[in-house]
């Protein structure tokens, strides 16, 4: 934290019922989140300052805009409200910008929250949708975000020269962890038999290396009252959204920006007790730990296997809530759920432990890391 910034907590903090949700629309689903984060915090919605409200496909899913006024107009506010949009990194944005304007003295509490509902139109439709989160030439390709980053696993496999079954160690994870979180689309254990007899989807992934499409909200009040968590830091760093004019394709560059702009100190770890890192595929989490700098390159299924196996050799937990991929993946909630997850941890952790939250947008056209602690 800079000098002469206001100290910044997290307060609320919830989480809808993640999964196909026919009974609500985008709305309703952000509105329950609303209203329980601020019960949640013991906060009147006259406390908030602004809201910033996080989601991608609200226009074509739900045929909705203007969704600051849409949410100011239900909770009875006349404050600046407004939507940010940065893919599937949106909510972790919209906290990041949170952050900056109450550390910056503008703002005392911010309401942040997000949401996406994926599952009431065509899987085509929404794909489409999520395809504009990358450059026209490679929507013209006709490729979708489980292709693209299929690339990418395959390069990674040739390269360190591994087995496809290294990338079932992601979901088999997620799962024993969605498992324990009742909010999660997917609360069922699963084998690694299951994973590798399970359809494929495009070589090399599997269902199970997939996110799903989900429908789901989350929300947090940003804030310059103290609470038991404290926001320390937060770095968005940004690439070319397509694959094609990247330099490196067994990283992602802008994780490794944020990750050098959030300026940690370089024993970090030892302080770490909960991330939530980006698992929208499951090569896409191997390549965030090893861009975190926690496995060194061609080794992040490496650690995931461990901590699967050897949890209790670890003193921090790796998307405890279940992940993208076993919690499910509204667009739009996915950052603000990452970081409700690690406030809840922190919550019961002891004093100066560190959470970190890693959210990223399309292939890592966008990352925004969000660090914690407990006070
Ligand atoms: N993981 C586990 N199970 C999944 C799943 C997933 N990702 N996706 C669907 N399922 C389950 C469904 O719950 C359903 O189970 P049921 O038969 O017990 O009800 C079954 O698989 C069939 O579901 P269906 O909706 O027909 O699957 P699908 O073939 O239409 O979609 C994917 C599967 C992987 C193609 C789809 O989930 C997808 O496109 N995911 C990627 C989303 C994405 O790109 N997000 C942005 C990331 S950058």
């Amino acid at each position: 934290m800079k000098k002469n910034q206001t100290p910044v907590y997290v307060r609320g903090g919830y989480v809808t019922q993640f999964g196909e949700l026919y009974e609500q629309g985008l709305l309703d689903l952000l509105v329950e989140a609303a209203h329980a984060s601020l019960s949640q915090a013991a906060m009147e919605v006259s406390a908030l300052d602004a809201i910033y409200v996080s989601n991608m496909l609200g226009a074509q899913t739900d045929n909705i805009q203007h969704l600051g006024a849409q949410l100011s107009g239900i909770l009875g506010v006349s404050i600046p409200a407004f939507r940010f949009e940065a893919a599937c990194a949106s909510g972790g944005v919209a906290a990041s910008s949170a952050y900056r304007d109450v550390s910056g003295g503008h703002y005392n509490n911010v309401l942040v929250l997000g949401g996406e509902k994926m599952t009431e139109q065509s899987p085509q439709m929404v794909n489409s949708g999520l395809m504009q989160a990358t450059t026209q030439d490679e929507q013209m390709s006709g490729i979708t975000f489980a292709g693209l980053y299929a690339l990418l696993a395959a390069h990674y496999l040739d390269t360190y020269t591994l087995e496809r079954n290294i990338l079932s160690w992601v979901p088999l994870l997620m799962h024993r962890n969605g498992a324990t979180n009742p909010k999660a689309q997917f609360q069922k254990l699963i084998t690694l038999k299951q994973i590798e007899a399970a359809r494929a989807v495009t070589y090399p992934f599997r269902l199970f290396d997939c996110s799903p499409l989900s429908d789901g909200a989350a929300a947090i009040i940003i804030s310059s009252e103290p609470s038991s968590v404290r926001m320390i830091g937060s770095a968005i760093a940004t690439d070319s959204p397509d694959i094609g004019s990247r330099q490196d394709l067994l990283s992602f560059n802008a994780t490794k920006q944020a990750f050098q702009n959030l300026d940690l100190s370089p024993d970090w770890h030892k302080n770490l007790v909960a991330l939530e890192a980006h698992d929208c595929f499951s090569i896409a989490l191997i390549i965030a730990v090893e861009d975190l700098g926690l496995a060194q390159p061609g080794y992040g299924w490496k650690l995931v296997q461990n901590l699967y196996t050897n949890p209790e050799k670890y003193p921090w937990t790796l998307n405890q809530s279940g992940g993208l991929k076993a919690a499910g993946h509204p667009v739009g909630a996915t950052g603000i759920k990452q970081i409700v997850s690690v406030y809840q941890q922190l919550q019961s952790a002891k004093k100066n432990s560190l959470g970190l939250t890693h959210n990223l947008g399309g292939t890592g056209g966008t990352a925004v890391i969000n660090a914690f602690t407990s006070c």
